[in-house]
């Protein structure tokens, strides 16, 4: 491809963009296909000879566009509800032409550094304290836990980075945790069994007094509580897990807390919610996601931590290959974390937050818990339905007054139906939709049109 090949070529492509944006409310949420569908229509093996980028873009537009599930449409509330801005696309563009990899500061000054420098900026946003925290982007929060978890490991029991979990270590999360706390004890080494699932309350969050019998009767049993996850915006129902009696235990028996804070942590911006993060900053350790509520395109998710040291202790090796010549400034993001390569993530989440400013996302933030808030409240004085759980963020869980079959049913209608994308869960062994406000296009009209599409079909069941 010539460079007027692609100057043309990704006009067309940014055209294609604008108008999506624009006009992504005439499209179905959920597509209208079927499993292997997709599959069939495409060929079994890839081209031999080079094929002309139109016809290429043409079959994207003709058959990809149409299987694909619409997570940055208004009215996807299904999940937590993201979104990629038109800034944060902008700034993908230009990572993807540089192809830089930040593995070492030689290898990539400019992602290196402004990793370091925007985690900084929103570090002020989630106002954690100065000089107290490093920030580092992995892809996901599930790889965020996983490091968190190693590094906690590394500082309680360093012995492990060599012999794994032969002695029973054990880590305390809630029964509302996300899987990836679990699953990040798994590539630990610290085995699923030797995680404790802590009861929680009627609001869903974690109750204080089971983790401190929990962690109690372990010690008593010879075997070595060394970590508790906490959640802010648990999965299920965004649920916030008492982070101040959790600080106090975790601090009493001497563990590593680490706050799940991937979707609720971005709450913190907004004054209103901030008591929600209260504690946090007495952490070890917090996972907060931008892909998930701050407008930028997956993936993009940061661990804080007050102990570098540790995290890198846990996990730097580094091949001769690798070795440069050390300078106090020029740090090699390598060493903080599993991979070695790693995409420069830091130029979306810098376009966002200039794009927007600390005002902007506030704003968009607060109208989003303000729409929650006031539908919450719609559905809870509707005879036919009601909500399943505390609504603390923008997260509303609800049911239709009827059998599991009839919401589940209910809920198939309405994703079939391509005006909305809900998805479900279970709460206190009851079928239960989750309606998550979270897309910046979102407005009171996309939440009106949901609502009232709710209603005419459960009248129908
Ligand atoms: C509270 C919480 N933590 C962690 C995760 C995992 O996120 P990721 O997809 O970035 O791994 C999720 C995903 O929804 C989540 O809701």
């Amino acid at each position: 491809m010539t460079s007027e090949e692609f100057r043309r070529h990704g006009h067309h492509v940014v055209d294609w963009l604008a108008d999506y944006f624009a006009n992504v409310r005439e499209f179905p949420v959920l597509p209208a296909t079927t499993p292997g569908e997709l599959t069939d229509r495409l060929p079994a093996s890839a081209p031999e000879i080079p094929e002309p980028p139109e016809r290429i873009l043409a079959d994207f537009e003709q058959l990809i566009f149409p299987a694909c599930t619409l997570w940055n449409h208004p009215r996807f509330h299904g999940f937590f509800s993201v979104s990629a801005s038109p800034p944060g696309v902008l700034a993908e563009m230009l990572v993807a032409g540089l192809n830089m990899n930040g593995m070492l500061w030689q290898s990539s000054p400019a992602a290196t550094e402004l990793e370091q420098v925007t985690l900084d900026w929103l570090r002020q946003w989630l106002g954690l304290e100065q000089n107290t925290w490093f920030g580092i982007i992995y892809d996901t929060a599930s790889t965020g836990v996983m490091h968190a978890i190693i590094a906690a490991r590394h500082h309680m029991h360093p012995e492990a980075r060599d012999q794994g979990n032969p002695d029973g270590l054990v880590l305390y999360t809630s029964d509302q945790a996300h899987s990836s706390v679990e699953k990040g004890a798994i590539a630990a080494g610290i085995g699923q069994r030797n995680v404790r699932k802590i009861a929680t309350d009627a609001g869903f969050s974690m109750k204080p007094e089971a983790l401190r019998g929990a962690i109690a009767e372990d010690l008593a049993a010879g075997r070595r509580p060394f970590c508790v996850v906490a959640t802010v915006g648990t999965t299920p129902t965004a649920a916030v897990d008492p982070i101040p009696a959790i600080v106090a235990i975790a601090r009493e028996f001497g563990l590593w807390l680490h706050v799940d804070a991937a979707y609720g942590g971005l709450a913190a911006m907004v004054e209103t919610h901030r008591h929600h993060f209260a504690g946090c900053s007495q952490a070890d350790s917090i996972g907060v996601n931008p892909h998930k509520w701050l407008f930028t395109p997956v993936d993009l998710s940061i661990l804080y931590t007050r102990h570098p040291a540790t995290l890198r202790g846990a996990f730097s090796l580094v091949p001769d290959y690798l070795r440069t010549a050390g300078a106090p400034r020029a740090i090699n993001l390598m060493d903080y974390g599993m991979q070695l390569g790693r995409r420069f993530r830091a130029l979306k989440l810098w376009f966002v937050m200039r794009a927007y400013g600390r005002q902007g996302c506030e704003s968009i933030l607060r109208a989003q818990l303000e729409m929650t808030r006031d539908l919450a409240e719609r559905i809870a004085v509707h005879p036919s339905f009601e909500v399943c759980a505390p609504v603390h963020l923008s997260l509303v869980c609800l049911r239709y007054r009827g059998s599991d079959e009839q919401n589940r049913e209910l809920l198939q209608r309405l994703n079939q139906s391509g005006t909305a994308f809900l998805s479900p869960t279970t709460l206190n062994g009851r079928f239960v939709l989750r309606w998550a406000i979270g897309n910046f296009q979102t407005t009171q009209a996309d939440i009106d049109m949901v609502w009232d599409a709710l209603q005419r079909l459960a009248a129908g069941l």
